[in-house]
């Protein structure tokens, strides 16, 4: 009976997977990650992640050359060689919203045949985000179908959500706020809280639950923060229709209250990454099937899509119309630090932009460049921060890159021509420091020319 984790295996090498393999790691246990994309594995060996993290290539080469990280596509010999599985692989929403388990149910599948050939008790973690009464029965039930094995006897299950956010994933592993972990019974808990005292050393808060109320932890936690970006959208869309009021003072009225937290509070163009936008769809459709009307979860989910519509409008209302007018995009990425463009407001802006006539636009982002000409081709155009401001009647802020918070108003200022508007869509400037230099406007200020 294995109540002590020595080695572990991870299913699925994509961002929760590969970063949490690699931190395990690089706490002296030893981890096999296992992914069926065999090319994918062969680049990360030789020190090529599909994804931009600082910090994580150099401790994947480490890890990797050590030998405490492995990578391989054959299932067996890595469950069956380790006494905890963790399930990491992604579950996409379908056209709707749902959530589609095909891959966990492939894992599971796999997982269950491995443990057919094991003797010894094995813990079986959930990692991924999955609706509520996934791990229990589906992962549990594919397990026991394809092992013959009893769940709870011969194999625990957890769910263990993962809070990791992009562009700060190693820091996140190793500081969590908490560690959530669902119990299918008290051992498989158990072993999963020694397991993370000994990687934390005993310095993290353990929250153990049952596996339904794990599962919803997770959705609860992003629909909230997504909540809370859409409520300061929702107060920035009211604040522009008031002279001389600013969200982000009156948002500092706001978070001085001590029941009000002052992260996530951010007005912009909106929220976007692998996460918010899927998990919020995810819940919604869940709850709608259990035939409940969510009210607060559709409208930030509206508020969220129309953020991106509104930048457009207030450029529209001072260009007028978008014949033959250069516009720069700075910023492609979900958000700074990262490549991803998953969801990315970027591409509402752009697409939405291209519907209203505007086909000389400009963009650039220090690492999403790759991905953008995957989505929009040579239907944009690609350049340095100076190429794409030269000679642009307007600009929008798009991702909150700190390469973009320095530039200095002037150079706003000499490179654009009339009306040089600058809408700040990440409120990463100064607007004082702004006026004078060029039409500066940002989300959630309100301006006295606007009715
Ligand atoms: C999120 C959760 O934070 C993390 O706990 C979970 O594990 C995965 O989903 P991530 O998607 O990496 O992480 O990014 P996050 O930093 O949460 O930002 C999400 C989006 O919200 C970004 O587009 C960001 O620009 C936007 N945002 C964030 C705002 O618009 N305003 C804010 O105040 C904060």
């Amino acid at each position: 009976m294995a109540e002590s984790i020595k080695r572990v295996s991870f299913v699925g090498m994509g961002f929760v997977g590969l970063t949490t393999a690699a931190f395990f790691s690089s706490r002296g246990i030893p981890v096999t990650g296992i992914d069926t994309d065999v090319d994918k594995l062969q680049k990360i060996k030789t020190g090529i992640i599909p994804f931009y993290e600082a910090d994580l290539e150099p401790l994947i080469k480490r890890t990797t050359q050590n030998n405490l990280l492995k990578l391989v596509s054959d299932y067996e010999p890595a469950v069956i060689d380790s006494d905890m599985t963790m399930i990491a692989v992604g579950t996409p929403s379908n056209e709707q919203g749902q959530i589609n388990l095909k891959y966990i149910k492939a894992a599971a599948q796999s997982i269950g045949q491995a443990l057919k050939q094991k003797e010894e008790w094995h813990l079986v973690v959930v990692k991924s985000t999955v609706v509520p009464g996934t791990a229990r029965n589906v992962v549990g039930k594919v397990i026991v179908k394809e092992s013959g094995k009893k769940l709870g006897r011969d194999f625990g299950l957890c769910t263990n959500p993962e809070f990791l956010r992009e562009g700060s994933a190693l820091q996140d592993s190793m500081t969590p706020d908490r560690v959530v972990i669902g119990e299918y019974n008290e051992q498989s808990g158990r072993t999963l809280e020694n397991f993370y005292n000994t990687i934390y050393s005993g310095n993290v808060k353990i929250i153990r639950q049952n596996l339904e109320t794990a599962e919803m932890v997770k959705y609860t936690a992003n629909s909230f923060l997504a909540l809370k970006i859409s409520f300061a959208n929702e107060i920035a869309n009211i604040c522009e229709r008031i002279p001389g009021v600013d969200v982000m003072e009156v948002m500092k009225g706001v978070v001085s209250d001590f029941r009000i937290n002052s992260n996530f509070f951010r007005a912009g163009l909106g929220f976007g990454g692998s996460c918010f936008p899927k998990d919020v769809a995810a819940l919604l459709n869940f709850a709608n099937e259990k035939g409940h009307n969510t009210v607060l979860l559709d409208g930030t989910l509206q508020v969220n899509s129309y953020q991106p519509l509104h930048a457009i409008d207030i450029l529209e209302k001072t260009l007028k119309d978008f014949n033959n007018k250069k516009i720069a995009i700075l910023g492609l990425a979900f958000k700074k630090n990262t490549s991803d463009m998953r969801e990315s407001p970027s591409i509402k802006l752009i697409k939405g932009l291209h519907e209203k006539g505007a086909m000389n636009i400009f963009v650039c982002d220090p690492k999403a460049e790759k991905e953008a000409k995957e989505i929009f081709q040579n239907t944009i155009s690609y350049g340095t921060v100076e190429q794409c401001l030269s000679q642009a009647s307007a600009c929008i802020i798009a991702t909150d890159w700190s390469e973009f918070a320095e530039i200095p108003p002037e150079q706003f200022q000499s490179l654009m021509i009339e009306p040089r508007l600058l809408l700040d869509g990440r409120r990463i400037y100064d607007s004082q420091s702004f006026n004078g230099h060029v039409l500066y406007k940002g989300i959630g200020i309100g301006n006295s020319n606007d009715p």
